[in-house]
């Protein structure tokens, strides 16, 4: 293991019926409260009329910024920011995704800084004071309810940027499974997807004697590959979406990854894809990861083997690792596939008329990568296999 140091302050708030909790959790912070939502699916649900009771009943004084995008571009951070400035908002409430809670994240710095909030993103600005906010999660995905990140898409210039502070962990966060019951198919596909691929991400680096994060690793992907077939027939089942949800949050909240660095190639070139093309990112991820892992296996072909023999169950005797190392992203593919996810940039009519430019982007911030350090020419191949 690498040296490290560990930190999370989100409280976080999990089970039926704990929506209740806003009541003790947003007094500490002060009556000005910001809702930020998304396009209107907790309009649909109920949950923004529960929401709004809840906040009503102590008193707060509620703006809005509803309309926040999937992929959330900096013209709606913007507005946000002008909210906060010009109400002088106290905290910030984020009732949605991976989308809205990232947007938050954004305002809640930008609110803060006087420039362009595109500069935080940009990491020109590093944030040293932000507006507190917490958040109701709806759909069980990135893990951005308890980590620090976020990733913003400026559409004007279609670029599409992670970054993060030790200050933007939301203050606590309100995970109640039944918020996540009208998730549809297809979303409830992508979020299992996405944890998954924060799994893998994490999954693939060359530190020694990880054995306890691995099988922590393996853990979750197993949970998911057991859960998802069931929970796509019955969308309403409170203990699988109550599995999931947990699944997602421990994906990405920094405990799997203590120890060592993941890699996160992937999700670069995934940002640079949705930066193009806009699509939802973990669509993107179940098209690129398989491509990834064969084209980076040779780099270390153990971490693919162990995790085929341990989580997909492939039968090692008299196989190379290599072999071995294959037959387990073949599972992996097969197994997306048999939920539903896309296999090919093909089926969202991308062809090879942007590869350049996707490329490009992956390589704005430099070459990328903590288990193999991708180039352009890795990038291209990888794009290229994925058509
Ligand atoms: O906008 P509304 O109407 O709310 O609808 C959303 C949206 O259309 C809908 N939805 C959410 N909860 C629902 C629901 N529909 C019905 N019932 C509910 N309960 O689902 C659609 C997708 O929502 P979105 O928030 O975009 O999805 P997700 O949570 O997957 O977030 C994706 C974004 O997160 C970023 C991605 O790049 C992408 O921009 N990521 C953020 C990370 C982080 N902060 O740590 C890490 C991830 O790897 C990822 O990159
Ligand atoms: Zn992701």
């Amino acid at each position: 293991m690498q040296n490290f140091t560990y930190y999370n302050p989100t409280k976080l708030i999990f089970g039926k019926d704990t929506l209740q909790e806003l009541k003790n959790e947003v007094p500490t912070y002060g009556k000005r409260v910001l809702l930020v939502y998304g396009g209107g699916s907790i309009k649909r649900s109920g949950l923004y009329d529960k929401a709004i009771a809840t906040l009503q009943e102590i008193d707060a004084d509620i703006f809005e910024l509803p309309g926040v995008e999937p992929n959330p571009r900096i013209s709606t951070v913007r507005k946000g920011v002008d909210i906060c400035k010009k109400e002088n908002i106290d905290f910030l409430l984020a009732v949605g995704g991976g989308s809205v809670i990232d947007c938050t994240k954004a305002i809640s710095a930008g609110a803060k800084y006087d420039g362009d909030p595109w500069d935080i993103v940009l990491k020109k600005h590093i944030p040293e004071e932000v507006v507190p906010f917490g958040t109701i999660l709806t759909l069980a995905a990135t893990g951005s309810e308890m980590n620090s990140g976020s990733v913003i898409t400026n559409w004007e210039t279609h670029e599409k940027y992670g970054w993060g502070s030790p200050l933007t962990f939301p203050k606590f966060s309100i995970l109640d499974p039944t918020n996540t019951f009208t998730v549809p198919k297809d979303q409830t596909v992508y979020g299992m997807v996405d944890m998954m691929s924060h799994v893998l991400e994490q999954y693939f680096h060359n530190v020694s004697n990880t054995p306890l994060q691995d099988r922590m690793c393996e853990a979750v992907l197993n949970t998911v590959i057991e859960v998802a077939p069931k929970l796509i027939d019955d969308l309403e089942n409170y203990e699988l979406r109550e599995t999931i949800l947990y699944n997602g949050t421990i994906a990405l909240n920094g405990m799997l990854q203590m120890g060592y660095r993941g890699d996160w190639a992937t999700h670069n070139i995934e940002h640079a894809v949705s930066a193009v093309y806009d699509i939802p990112h973990a669509g993107g991820l179940a098209i690129l990861f398989p491509n990834w892992i064969k084209h980076t296996l040779s780099t270390n072909p153990s971490r693919m083997k162990q995790l085929a023999v341990r989580v997909f169950g492939v039968n090692p005797e008299g196989k190379t690792d290599e072999e071995v190392a294959l037959q387990g992203v073949e599972a992996l593919r097969n197994f997306w596939s048999s939920i539903g996810a896309p296999s090919r940039l093909a089926d969202y009519d991308i062809d090879d008329s942007k590869l350049d430019e996707m490329a490009d982007k992956a390589m704005a911030r430099g070459e990328f990568g903590n288990f193999q350090t991708l180039k352009k020419d890795d990038v291209l191949s990888i794009l290229k296999a994925s058509l």
